[in-house]
């Protein structure tokens, strides 16, 4: 299938070009999930709080590449910003439910652009008491210097508006096996 031909996905909805086609993901995936794996032991309780709601496509491909016992859980942040601009005004609307205290958290996220999302939501889930708490991205734009950078980043983005495997655009194109600019 090509991105052209995807017709049944997209409708008469235009992407501008594939930049990381499915078995590109899926590869990179599985690498992910190995070098986590290495990194956690069994006795670290691992919980991979996914960041909704981009994150929930690759969240649900990553853990089940992971081979350690681990919990899944999420976090809803909002930033109001317009459909393609980060405000950097981040309200938490959802809190994860799980006790962070103690344990390896991992936050799992579509996309670091601004980075202003992860900063404000590490602060607060900071103040929670996890053993460790990492970021694994699958998206990173690199636009500026992090406080933290995630430890583990699925592929350097370019500097364009992206959409697929999680990420919308007005909540269209979540659904798409592929990463795609607009
Ligand atoms: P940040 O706070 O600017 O790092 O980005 C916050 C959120 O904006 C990300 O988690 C995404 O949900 C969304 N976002 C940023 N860049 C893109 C993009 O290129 N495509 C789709 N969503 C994006
Ligand atoms: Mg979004």
């Amino acid at each position: 299938m090509t991105a052209e031909t995807d017709r049944e996905r997209r409708g008469t909805q235009a992407i501008r070009r594939v930049v990381f086609d499915a078995r590109a993901v899926q590869r990179r995936v599985r690498e992910l999930a190995a070098e986590i794996t290495e990194a956690y032991t069994p006795e670290d309780r691992l919980l991979v709080l996914g960041l909704l709601k981009g994150s929930f496509v690759f969240l649900a491909d990553l853990v089940r590449e992971i081979r350690l016992p681990l919990h899944v859980d999420f976090v809803v942040a909002s930033s109001y910003g317009t459909a393609t601009e980060s405000s950097g005004d981040v309200r938490i609307l959802y809190d994860p439910s799980s006790s962070l205290e103690g344990r390896a958290v991992l936050l799992v996220e579509d996309i670091v652009d601004t980075g202003l999302t992860l900063e404000r939501l590490l602060a607060r889930l900071e103040a929670r008491g996890p053993a460790s708490l990492e970021v694994c991205a699958l998206l990173h734009k690199h636009l500026r210097p992090m406080a933290r950078e995630p430890r583990w980043v699925g592929f350097d983005a370019p500097n364009e508006f992206l959409v697929g495997y999680g990420l919308d655009y007005a909540e269209d194109f979540r659904h798409l096996p592929y990463i795609a600019s607009l």
